[in-house]
């Protein structure tokens, strides 16, 4: 028998992924304390539609059935994350019991249908009270981020083998620090540089309380998203390596290699601080693994008037893009994984997210939905993964983003990234075509992407 060209190494994990904002709902039941995410929802004028979190996918109170649909697609992982303020109202000190509990049945319901959790301690909703204290901006933020991540460790590590301490730190200093799309919603050149600086802090303080309590594997989240220059003119050449060190080294160096790079005195200027050095032996801590999360690339041009970077992404013509605007480009994911692997060594790799908002028609009345792009998406983007395996990557396992529809932050619920359609108004969940892809996917290990 040949063996299928796009067989994935035995014990490859395939998984999905959520995060607690986009589908718990109920965010403020059985005594959980506000989020930056609840406020800023709760804010007019914030959300596409005046969308919030109040009831997004009912998972809270759906939990058991969602992993149903997990089983259903044969997942052998999950990743989701934890709500910081369910679990500690005011962000430190006093435990909210309830709040803890709600993710040990989730972990348990998991475990009993044979998935694996990944717990992400951070998926951008701080708790209000801390924003109150200051937020990322307040170098406290890295213990107070410890201590959390303590008390999640020592109740649920005997049953959770991988933890994150953050998902996408650049998103929540370019969205809710810089260009403020995103809560908290700051507008500030001066805060995004500390507010990374902090975030990286606590990543490293939180890997540090791991070593001392957990005894699985941890890691860190990046979006990586790559840089290819418009034209091989100086200056485009030069935007991209800004553009390059500003989403994708700004955070990955400080935490694998203790640094930052130069390129990002070149952006900030004077809002870029003198960080003390022992603050990059806190962020430079060992991590059992890394997290990728990719989506697309960027072509990148120079323009003088781009704030603050001096660069812009140049959409390309006659390529395909998401509804989000996003070039289908598979080609990235194999480049980003095997550039990784060349930056900073032999780390075991997962990608953590990958997926696609694409229009959906309604559900068909025999229940079927197709929907042939995001299908194509996440087939390419196999073939890809499994291209940077063959080149040497150390790859351990790949989430699909998302298991179903969900609040897409800003964006609302204009943006279905799910492989479960979900009805909104009937909370109804509908596998879609890609969904039923996927499964094929897990179950033939993919040696299903041959044909
Ligand atoms: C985030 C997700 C988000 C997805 C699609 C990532 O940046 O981690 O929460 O829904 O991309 O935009």
């Amino acid at each position: 028998m040949t063996r299928p060209s796009f067989r994935f190494p035995d014990g490859f994990h395939w998984g999905a992924a959520t995060s607690a904002y986009q589908i718990e709902g109920s965010p403020l039941a059985d005594g959980a304390g506000p989020s930056i995410w609840q406020r800023f929802a709760h804010t007019p004028g914030m959300m596409a539609n005046g969308d919030t979190g109040d009831i997004a996918c009912d998972h809270y109170r759906r939990y058991k059935d969602d992993v149903q649909l997990m089983k259903a697609l044969g997942l052998r992982g999950y990743r989701f994350s934890i709500s910081w303020a369910r679990v500690l109202p005011e962000g430190t000190g006093r435990v909210n019991p309830k709040g803890l509990d709600f993710y040990s049945r989730l972990v348990d319901q998991l475990l009993e249908n044979g998935i694996a959790p990944n717990a992400t301690l951070f998926h951008w909703d701080l708790p209000a009270a801390l924003d109150d204290r200051g937020g990322w901006l307040n170098r406290d933020s890295a213990h107070w981020f410890a201590e959390y991540a303590e008390v999640m460790f020592k109740a649920l590590d005997d049953r959770v083998p991988r933890w994150s301490t953050l998902n996408e730190p650049w998103v929540v200093t370019d969205g809710g620090y810089l260009h403020g799309a995103l809560a908290p919603g700051h507008r500030n050149k001066f805060e995004a540089p500390i507010a990374g600086h902090n975030l990286m802090r606590a990543s490293g303080a939180g890997i540090q309380a791991y070593r001392a309590h957990g005894r699985h594997e941890i890691g860190v989240v990046f979006n990586i998203e790559p840089k290819y220059p418009y034209s091989d003119r100086a200056e485009d050449l030069a935007a991209t390596r800004r553009a390059h060190a500003y989403m994708n080294l700004q955070f990955a160096d400080p935490a694998l290699l203790g640094s930052y790079p130069p390129e990002l005195r070149e952006i900030f200027g004077e809002a870029w601080p003198d960080f003390p050095e022992e603050d990059l032996e806190l962020t430079n801590q060992k991590v059992d693994f890394v997290g990728i999360n990719y989506y697309t690339r960027a072509v990148v041009k120079h323009d003088a008037n781009a704030y603050p970077l001096q660069a812009v992404s140049v959409r390309q013509p006659n390529r395909t893009h998401t509804e989000t605007g996003w070039e289908v480009f598979e080609q990235g994911l194999t480049d980003t994984l095997t550039w990784f692997k060349q930056r900073y060594g032999d780390i075991p790799l997962y990608i953590t997210e990958n997926g696609s908002a694409f229009y959906d028609p309604p559900v068909a009345e025999n229940d079927a939905l197709d929907d042939p792009l995001r299908t194509d998406y996440l087939r390419k983007h196999l073939k890809a993964l499994h291209r940077a395996i063959e080149a040497g990557v150390n790859l351990k396992g790949y989430y699909a983003w998302s298991l179903m529809d969900n609040l897409e932050w800003s964006l609302g619920f204009s943006k279905r990234f799910g492989l479960y359609h979900v009805d909104f108004a009937t909370q109804k969940r509908t596998p879609k075509a890609s969904a039923k892809l996927y499964a094929r996917v897990i179950e033939s290990n993919g040696g299903v992407l041959d044909t």
